[in-house]
């Protein structure tokens, strides 16, 4: 042996694809990942937000039809975001306001039961300004804005909802949503909730998907600083505490390290959400040429399982399961 040849060799792990299959150490697969899909009002509707970047927006009598191949094929679950078009800035308006989305969930549960759906629990869709709570004085409300999720949650936890999913980053929703849904014995009903959520310039395309963008300012009163690991940390421990069911960190790839700490100090079950800006970034350098989508996006979305995701929210499920 000379001075040259190397004791260990890793490329013998590497030789085949047989030999790669074999030591293959993380293994994504549809079931792992949950589409979103925004319900608006209305009849036969079935469009794209924004062409080509998988936001799809689906009236509650297409929602079925939409994502049946999805089911099928063993989609981990379905995210449903609320889009109505009549605004309201009290939270008086929400039984109307909810009636899409409510019935599109009652669709889903009888067509197919077994699929797990996940409804979006925020205000930004459903008020003028589109802030994430209740607005007074130019300010965002916590307890005021709790208060109305906890109802938004409730409906459609009785709708059948199997997680309710707080996204709007308020202190203290989770507590008061799982005593909400415990005292009207919605005890079935699990609580994702946003632990971790940056505010993000990653969110651009979801905004006008969801008709959700702030009207003034932005969200960095109730999002987090991206730049803060204690203080992700510190939301998670939080949110466990308060009873989540599952925690989830967003943006992913942005986020990479906080997953890891996530899966590392906690036994809840973890998600990330490959938002609507990383979808879009991807599908631009794309259409570019400057790389393949598919490779790349199966590339991202091992690495965010890799990091410590148990599940991951992602546009791209959809396009996994139609091809
Ligand atoms: C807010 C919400 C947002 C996303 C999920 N829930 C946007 C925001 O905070 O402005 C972003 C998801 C995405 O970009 O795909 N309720």
């Amino acid at each position: 042996m000379t001075a040259a040849t190397p004791a260990v060799r890793l490329r013998r792990l590497r030789k085949s694809s047989a030999m790669r299959a074999l030591f293959k150490e993380t293994t994504l697969t549809p079931g792992r990942l949950v589409q979103p899909y925004f319900i608006v009002p209305g009849e036969r509707v079935k469009k794209e937000a924004k062409p080509g970047l998988g936001l799809w927006q689906v009236s509650a009598d297409m929602l079925v039809d939409e994502a049946r191949p999805l089911v099928k094929g063993g989609v981990g679950g379905l995210m449903l975001f609320g889009v109505p078009d009549r605004k309201d800035d009290s939270g008086a308006a929400l039984s109307e306001q909810l009636e899409p989305l409510l019935r599109a969930v009652d669709r889903i549960k009888s067509a197919e039961p077994d699929v797990p759906i996940f409804a979006d629990v925020c205000l930004c869709s459903y008020t003028t300004h589109g802030h994430c709570g209740l607005v007074k004085d130019g300010r965002i409300e916590n307890d005021a804005s709790v208060a109305v999720l906890a109802k938004m949650a409730l409906a459609q936890a009785k709708a059948g909802v199997d997680f309710v999913s707080p996204s709007d980053m308020m202190d203290g929703r989770v507590a008061a949503i799982r005593r909400t849904l415990d005292e009207a014995g919605a005890f079935d009903t699990g609580v994702l909730s946003y632990a971790v959520k940056m505010a993000s310039a990653f969110y651009g395309p979801f905004r006008a998907a969801a008709d959700s963008a702030p009207s003034f300012g932005d969200r960095t009163t109730y999002q987090m600083p991206a730049t803060n690991r204690r203080e992700a940390l510190r939301e998670l421990a939080l949110d466990e505490a308060e009873g989540a069911d599952a925690l989830l960190v967003k943006p992913a790839l942005t986020n990479l390290d906080l997953i890891r700490d996530a899966r590392e100090r906690s036994d809840l079950p973890l998600f990330a959400y490959q938002v609507s800006g990383e979808y879009a970034m991807l599908r631009a350098a794309a259409e570019k040429g400057l790389m393949d989508f598919d490779r790349a996006m199966l590339e991202t979305l091992s690495s965010i399982q890799r990091a410590g995701a148990d599940v991951i929210v992602s546009y791209y499920a959809r396009d996994w399961l139609l091809k």
